[in-house]
């Protein structure tokens, strides 16, 4: 969300980056607008233009998103990778669940995005790989989990991409809040894992909300 975008940029940065942004077609300004009507935390324009270029690069096949919201990141990932692509899209919550299955039946990628309405740990577990490029985009609390079963997974050369991995900047911080501890914890373990991993090569990105950014090695 934007003002997550501003805790960890300048202000006048990331107006500046907001003015650059990649232009959207008009079904995803219609989901921009809804999600902040509605407050739903869909993934960032620049965040979605990063997913959007990983996927024209690394041409995965099977997509899988951790956290489907409103459908927007499964829309973005699933046209830029080809009709080739198939997007496993997992979300716990019944209601963006039909949204999402309704904004992507519009999109006429009803075909493509097969969205689960499932908790992603448990159905992380339950996939079958090999996933050429996995969104992880869900519970903070839970990224060194959804590592530990994705990793695996992964064809060889195979993505990962987190959002949020600097949440507001909190990470960086020394005094963190009480009621931030555990994520913020998990996602230092989760990002000293991402750049250290024998079996990944990765990098965070000050993009949005912070973006881990890997691929398997090994
Ligand atoms: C940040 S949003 C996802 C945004 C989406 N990836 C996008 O690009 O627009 C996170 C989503 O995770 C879902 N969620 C929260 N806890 C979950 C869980 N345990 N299992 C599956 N989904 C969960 C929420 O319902 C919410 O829709």
């Amino acid at each position: 969300m934007k003002d997550a975008l501003d805790a960890i940029l300048k202000p006048e940065q990331a107006a500046y980056l907001e003015r650059i942004e990649t232009p959207r077609d008009a079904l995803l300004v219609e989901m921009e607008a809804w999600a902040r009507a509605h407050r739903d935390p869909i993934s960032d324009p620049e965040v979605a233009s990063f997913l959007a270029v990983t996927a024209r690069a690394a041409r995965p096949r099977t997509i899988v998103e951790l956290g489907t919201n409103i459908g927007y990141g499964a829309i973005v990932l699933a046209r830029a990778a080809g009709p080739e692509a198939r997007v496993v899209t997992i979300d716990d919550d019944a209601t963006m669940v039909a949204r999402a299955r309704d904004f992507i039946a519009r999109a006429g990628l009803a075909d493509r995005i097969e969205v689960r309405h499932d908790d992603a740990l448990r159905a992380l577990a339950a996939l079958s790989g090999p996933i050429d490029l996995a969104y992880l985009d869900c519970v903070k609390e839970h990224y060194p989990q959804y590592l530990d079963l994705v990793v695996p997974k992964l064809s060889p050369g195979g993505v990962i991409v987190a959002d949020n991995v600097l949440w507001k900047g909190l990470v960086a911080q020394a005094d963190v809040p009480s009621g931030e501890l555990a994520r913020v914890s998990a996602l230092r373990a989760f990002n000293d894992a991402i750049v250290s991993r024998p079996d990944l090569r990765g990098v965070i990105l000050p993009l949005g909300d912070g973006v881990a950014y890997a691929v398997k090695v090994a």
